[in-house]
């Protein structure tokens, strides 16, 4: 645990809701949500997708923040130290672990797709797409820059390389600068500007009616229609649940690690119950409201609702990428809103990235006293090898595997060992009790119950159903391209080491640790 007395804390109350808010709001809202809507039924979405934020979102988002609070009271910004507090057995320490190894996994490849949005806002703002008019020329654009393919517009990964690097650079050197100077000003600028962004937008969209006048069915009504009508016909699918409960965990950044290690540089009495609600209703509002504003409505009035239903089931990205740099050539000031678009993206993507990486910095920093600068400069170090891998091996759909269990399956199996630690075996009078400490709301005690039987019920039950449907065909890796499968067990393996350095590291530091009397005493 840290023996540093000046363990930073947050400066200023709104930094700290910006930072969390940056933590949470990433290229989940703008990217994933839209496709996820959009290949989801659209309005048949929405239900499964407020459900899940109640009964999972918002109770996980106290949990998370209580459990990191009460890490930092006692020197610990990271779970294996935390959860050696709240468990007293071996096995809390290393199960802890996974809430360092996903971050700095879920880091590699998230940052990778970060450096596109800087390179699209450049390539915007320079106008290098303009011109392209076709839905599968700018998809070659896309894959030619992703090294994928070649084409007239990119021959190999130079571009694709000269952005991971700068992207690399501004976020180590983010980290570099602390929790306070890094951090919190980087949030308070940014997440500002990302609204003004969003709203200019949506603005936009608004007034674009139905710009094809040989296709007035397709406006940006029909896009709002599409997304807001209910479906109630398609509560009874399983998979649309699935879908939603994912996309309420990647977006909300719940289930990760950096909530907790954030919560960790919180004041020991600070409030959670109202910041961390205003936190998740920043991010339900930046996705629901701003983010469903704006690919899917503009989708649906230049391309129709099937062609965007069509696009979105392509995949995560090509709504974002090949999709809307075809629409801003149609605008008047196109060059404008592709960099406001691309621009958006980034900030949101940075201000996710670097709590992703704060969790393996927090470590160094509490459990081995690294300084800052030779913390952040390990972090970068890891960023630029594992960022190499999924750069040169994207082609090979290393990022999809890393996005799946990590982005998907890591996320609910953390959260369920998770509140299951907090709920069962801390106990959740004690759980109650931190969650309460200090409130600005009161908190209904209706979510006593749900966090203790109803969130890791239905966490089991979504666990239960994944292994189910996709069991031993997705771990064998049975329907994969052949030529892509030593490179999907070697992303695997790269996940794997990241768990064993951490399992290694929490071995060596651990011996140093104490339980206080509060945790032995509540077991
Ligand atoms: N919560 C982050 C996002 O939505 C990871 O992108």
């Amino acid at each position: 645990m840290s023996d540093d007395p000046e363990r930073e804390v947050w400066q200023s109350r709104l930094g700290l809701i910006f930072a969390m808010a940056g933590n949470a709001v990433g290229l989940g809202n703008f990217l994933r949500f839209p496709v996820q809507a959009a290949s989801n039924g659209g309005g048949a979405f929405m239900i499964p997708y407020f459900v899940a934020f109640l009964l999972l979102g918002i109770p996980m988002m106290w949990v998370e923040w209580s459990i990191g609070r009460y890490g930092g009271k006692k020197g610990h910004g990271t779970t294996p130290g935390i959860f050696f507090h709240l468990w007293d057995h071996p096995a809390a320490k290393y199960i802890g672990v996974l809430g360092i190894a996903l971050p700095a996994a879920f880091a590699v490849y998230y940052s990778f797709i970060q450096s596109w949005t800087l390179a699209y806002s450049y390539f915007s703002l320079s106008g290098s797409y303009f011109g392209i008019t076709s839905q599968e020329e700018m998809m070659l654009f896309l894959s030619s820059y992703q090294g994928v393919t070649t084409s007239q517009f990119f021959n190999g990964l130079g571009s694709a390389y000269v952005f991971f690097i700068i992207n690399l650079l501004v976020v180590t050197w983010v980290l570099a600068r602390g929790i306070v100077r890094g951090i919190e000003t980087l949030a308070k600028f940014a997440m500002p500007l990302l609204f003004i962004f969003a709203l200019v937008l949506v603005v936009r969209v608004f007034t674009l009616g139905a710009p094809d006048p040989t296709h007035p069915e397709q406006s940006v009504m029909a896009g709002f229609a599409f997304i807001w009508n209910p479906d109630f016909s398609q509560l009874t699918n399983g998979s649309v649940w699935l879908a939603a409960a994912g996309q309420i965990f990647f977006s909300l950044g719940i289930g990760i690690g950096s909530m907790q290690t954030y919560a960790s540089y919180l004041r020991a009495k600070e409030d959670i119950a109202l910041t961390g609600l205003t936190t998740s209703m920043s991010n339900g509002f930046a996705e629901v409201v701003l983010g469903s504003s704006i690919a899917i409505p503009v989708a649906v009035a230049f391309f129709g609702i099937s062609a965007t239903q069509a696009i979105a089931n392509g995949g995560s990205y090509d709504l974002g990428f090949a999709s809307m740099p075809l629409i801003f050539q149609r605008l008047p000031l196109g060059q404008v809103f592709g960099t406001l678009w691309f621009g958006l993206l980034f900030i949101a993507g940075i201000t996710s990235t670097v709590a992703l990486t704060q969790t393996t910095m927090a470590f160094l920093q509490d459990e081995m006293n690294w300084t800052r600068i030779k913390a952040a400069l390990t972090v970068g170090a890891v960023l630029f090898l594992g960022g190499n891998f999924v750069l040169f091996y994207y082609v090979h759909g290393v990022v999809n595997e890393f996005d799946f269990w990590v982005g998907t399956v890591g996320l609910v199996v953390f959260s369920t060992v998770e509140v299951i630690i907090y709920g069962w075996i801390f106990g959740m009078e004690n759980a109650w009790k931190e969650i309460t400490e200090g409130a600005a709301i009161h908190i209904p005690r209706i979510f006593f119950y749900i966090i203790k039987y109803v969130t890791p019920a239905l966490l089991i039950i979504l666990l239960g159903i994944w292994v189910w449907q996709a069991g031993l065909d997705i771990f064998l890796l049975r329907n994969a391209n052949p030529d892509d499968l030593p490179f999907l067990w070697a992303a695997r393996a790269l996940i794997c080491s990241l768990v064993v350095i951490g399992v290694i590291l929490v071995a060596v530091v651990s011996k140093r640790w104490q339980r206080s009397p509060v945790a032995q005493s509540s077991l």
